[in-house]
């Protein structure tokens, strides 16, 4: 299958289930605004999968929006992402897949240019929450200035790697999932050969998004459909629920629509409402009620006065 044709295998989908005789399941999407430290819409153990790209600490575009929640330094910013991540474990089932991207930052702080690793953060605060760790994806973005290196030049010894990966971390609460034989919506749900052999390599080289020159998109940084195309199809099968508590645009929403996965997503900014209502053909879905129902929630969130 094309990279282009696999990003929109409805008719694939719909074509196997028929072949199979196997009726393809009416979805419901909810999306609330509101903070997802929170999340009483969710019942405990019931998400088979999260795909979520959380602001990143020490990051200069989100910046304001640790600032006003009172996170001054890069401990403080990770203990706010600690409250979701505790929320994402009391809501996954047990086999349940969390797939987080995030990225590394290089930052001058106290007169020292130095790395603050997210990545390694995440993963030690997913250990202390009792999650397993599963091997990760370095997803390699085509840089934008190949010969911007930072440093000293071409003098050894002072100049920097540069970070052109971000990391999509894997982590699985509890023991391996169980489904019943021959379970009908896990058989179609399947990837083929070549699906497989990309897919479950570890380096993904794939473009990023070109961010829209409005504010709202620049500082959002959402991330491409291919990425939670992939991890949508390698970590759930159809019908199942996911998660993202970070939505931005909506991509993951978009995305588990197109692969007939119900899905909950929370966005604490309420400006992008009307982003993620574009992004999802809100228009559209509403002619499709038949495939798919999507309700919205507007939460008054405890912080969103303090962000804007
Ligand atoms: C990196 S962006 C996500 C981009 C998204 N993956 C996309 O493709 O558009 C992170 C988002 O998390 C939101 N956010 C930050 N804290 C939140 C919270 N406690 N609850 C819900 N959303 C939050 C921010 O407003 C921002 O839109």
């Amino acid at each position: 299958m094309s990279a282009k044709n696999s990003l929109y295998p409805e008719r694939v989908l719909s074509e196997i289930s028929k072949s199979r005789g196997i009726e393809l399941p009416k979805t419901q999407h909810k999306i609330v605004i509101g903070d997802s430290r929170q999340m009483d819409e969710v019942e405990d153990n019931s998400v088979h999968l999260i795909v979520t790209s959380p602001p990143y600490p020490m990051i200069e575009i989100w910046d304001d929006l640790f600032r006003n929640l009172g996170c001054k330094t890069f401990d403080d910013m990770h203990n706010y992402l600690s409250e979701v991540w505790k929320e994402c474990k009391r809501v996954l089932i047990d086999g349940g897949i969390a797939c987080i991207n995030i990225g590394d930052a290089l930052r001058k702080v106290d007169g020292i240019f130095r790395l603050f690793p997210n990545h390694s953060r995440i993963i030690e605060e997913f250990e202390r929450l009792g999650l397993i760790t599963l091997p990760y994806i370095l997803w390699k973005k085509p840089t934008t200035k190949p010969n911007a290196f930072l440093g000293s030049g071409f003098l050894p010894t002072n100049a920097y790697v540069t970070l052109d990966c971000e990391y999509i971390l894997i982590f699985r609460k509890g023991n391996l999932r169980r489904f019943s034989p021959k379970d009908p919506y896990r058989y179609i749900s399947y990837y083929t050969k070549d699906e497989r052999d990309l897919w479950f390599s570890q380096i993904w080289d794939i473009k990023g998004i070109k961010q829209e020159s409005d504010e709202i998109d620049r500082r959002v940084a959402a991330y491409p459909e291919e990425i939670v195309y992939r991890l949508i199809r390698m970590f759930s099968i159809v019908g199942d629920t996911v998660l993202d508590p970070f939505l931005g645009t909506g991509t993951t929403t978009k995305v588990a629509m197109n692969l007939y996965r119900n899905s909950i997503g929370y966005e604490i900014d309420e400006k992008l409402l009307k982003i993620i209502k574009k992004r999802i053909g809100y228009q559209e879905t509403l002619l499709e009620p038949k495939r798919l129902k999507v309700e919205f929630i507007l939460k008054e969130s405890r912080i969103k006065k303090e962000i804007y």
